[in-house]
């Protein structure tokens, strides 16, 4: 049984930008995502996130990143909202909790249960932070599609200065969720685009990335 003095402190060691407790290393990404954000100027940014935080356990911190947990960090630091949607009720639900318990409420943080697909081509403010880590990778292109639709769905609502960042990307590019939305997105002339390690499973090392809007 987890005290909850043992749940903040892991939660801390978890997301604690530099930490060595964060086995997968996502902090490190978060951390650059965020001085990007800084340098950039951007004040009281609009977030959104695809694949919310799934279960309260702080296991998942380590293993899936938590990543509500540090957009909401954000917008508490910067101003700004946090719009997260995930189509399984139940991470829905868990990641409301832990926000809850770990903030003290929901104020400038949205949860919304759906198919990121359509809440994208739906949304209806400007983007400056989209993270994109729906689904899993499990061998096939399936996940790399769907990514590929989320961000067709809203290239144009991503602000001038605006950030994506993407998770599980295999180092050979073609596999990974960011197989496709990668090659679609330097197409379309974005080629500031910065690797951050993440992980090394089943002799690959897989990688986060931020890409930036061009200016113009
Ligand atoms: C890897 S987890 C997200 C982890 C989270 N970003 C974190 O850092 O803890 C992927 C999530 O994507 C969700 N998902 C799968 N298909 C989806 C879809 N079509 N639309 C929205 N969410 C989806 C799953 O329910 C799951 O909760």
């Amino acid at each position: 049984m987890i005290t909850p003095k043992e749940r903040i402190s892991a939660l801390w060691r978890a997301v604690r930008p530099g930490s060595p407790a964060h086995k997968h290393g996502r902090q490190e990404g978060f951390a650059r995502l965020r001085n990007l954000l800084l340098e950039s100027g951007i004040q009281a940014p609009v977030i959104v996130e695809t694949g919310t935080l799934r279960n309260e356990l702080v296991t998942f911190a380590d293993g899936d990143g938590w990543s509500t947990v540090f957009f909401r960090k954000l917008v508490d630091e910067l101003g700004g909202e946090l719009y997260s949607v995930d189509i399984d009720p139940a991470a829905i639900a868990a990641s409301r909790k832990v926000i809850t318990r770990e903030f003290g409420d929901l104020a400038n943080t949205f949860h919304h249960a759906g198919d990121s697909v359509g809440f994208l081509r739906d949304f209806p403010k400007s983007i400056d932070v989209l993270y994109l880590d729906s689904m899993n990778y499990t061998g096939d292109d399936s996940s790399a599609r769907h990514q590929l639709a989320e961000i067709q769905a809203c290239v144009d609502k991503v602000a001038p200065h605006g950030l994506i960042m993407v998770d599980d990307i295999s180092e050979t590019i073609e596999h990974g969720k960011a197989a496709l939305s990668i090659p679609f997105l330097k197409n379309r002339g974005w080629t500031d685009l910065e690797l951050i390690p993440v992980a090394a499973r089943r002799q690959k090392r897989w990688y986060q990335a931020i890409i930036r809007r061009p200016r113009g």
